[in-house]
């Protein structure tokens, strides 16, 4: 065995990779949430429009979002490999356990939080880049350059009170998982000091707070416009 499998076999090394992929997807979130911010423009979704089909269009935005698919399958196995090699190595429950005391809701309950945002990401997936990679959606011309009227879609979408609501929810737990995933990511790639460690959590809750929160402000502003 290569020091490669045995370190990404090791139970450091899953907690590495898992740190690894969730920074990465952080980083994701940022870039998605200042894109889809531009849905909320008062031009009827132009700019959204025109930046949604340049990035689809940019071959390192291909590579880089091939690597973001990647990142989140290798989030969620190994999230499943972990909790089983802990199941493994602590088949019995503390007999004293006081979990309120040493640890917060959150990081206790990663497993669920992820399933629901895997959750949502399907359906996310199913109706958004699923209809704007392969669906036939309605076109708008601006400046003489057709583009996919992708706003279209999401303006329908988020015209549902259902629709928002699953949208909401989801952003609730998205951010009960950041709150717990933010500075988990940096205590196990080593990086936690006396000093920065109180810094690095302050910036993980209140990331875990304003990104969810803008991504829920999206639907229901959108709502809102379409009554
Ligand atoms: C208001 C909220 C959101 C809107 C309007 C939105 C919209 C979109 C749209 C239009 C696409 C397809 C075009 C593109 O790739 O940019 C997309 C892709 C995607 N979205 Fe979202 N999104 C939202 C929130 C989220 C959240 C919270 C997550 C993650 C938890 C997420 C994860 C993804 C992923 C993974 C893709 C595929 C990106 C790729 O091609 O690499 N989105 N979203």
């Amino acid at each position: 065995m290569s020091w490669v499998t045995k370190t990404l076999n090791s139970t450091l090394g899953k907690k590495l990779l898992m740190a690894l992929t969730g920074l990465f997807l952080i980083l994701f979130l940022v870039v998605h949430l200042a894109g889809n911010l531009q849905l909320l423009l008062p031009d009827e979704g132009e700019s959204f429009n025109i930046y949604a089909q340049t990035m689809a269009n940019n071959p390192i935005i291909r590579v880089v979002s091939i690597g973001n698919f990647a990142f989140i399958l290798i989030h969620v196995i190994w999230s499943i490999l972990l909790t089983r090699a802990n199941k493994k190595a602590r088949p019995v429950n503390y007999a004293v356990s006081k979990a309120g005391t040493n640890s917060t809701w959150a990081s206790r309950n990663m497993g669920i939080l992820g399933t629901v945002i895997l959750l949502f990401l399907i359906i996310h997936l199913r109706g958004f880049w699923y209809e704007f990679k392969f669906g036939e959606i309605p076109t708008a011309v601006y400046d003489g350059v057709t583009y996919k009227n992708v706003f279209l879609i999401i303006a329908e979408a988020y015209s549902n009170i259902a629709y928002v609501a699953v949208y909401v929810v989801a952003m609730a737990f998205l951010a009960f998982h950041l709150s717990h995933g933010f500075a988990s990511a940096f205590q196990t790639l080593g990086l936690n000091h006396v000093k920065y460690s109180p810094l690095i959590q302050k910036v993980g809750i209140g990331f875990a707070i304003i990104v969810p929160a803008l991504f829920a402000l999206i639907p229901i502003v959108m709502y809102i416009q379409s009554l």
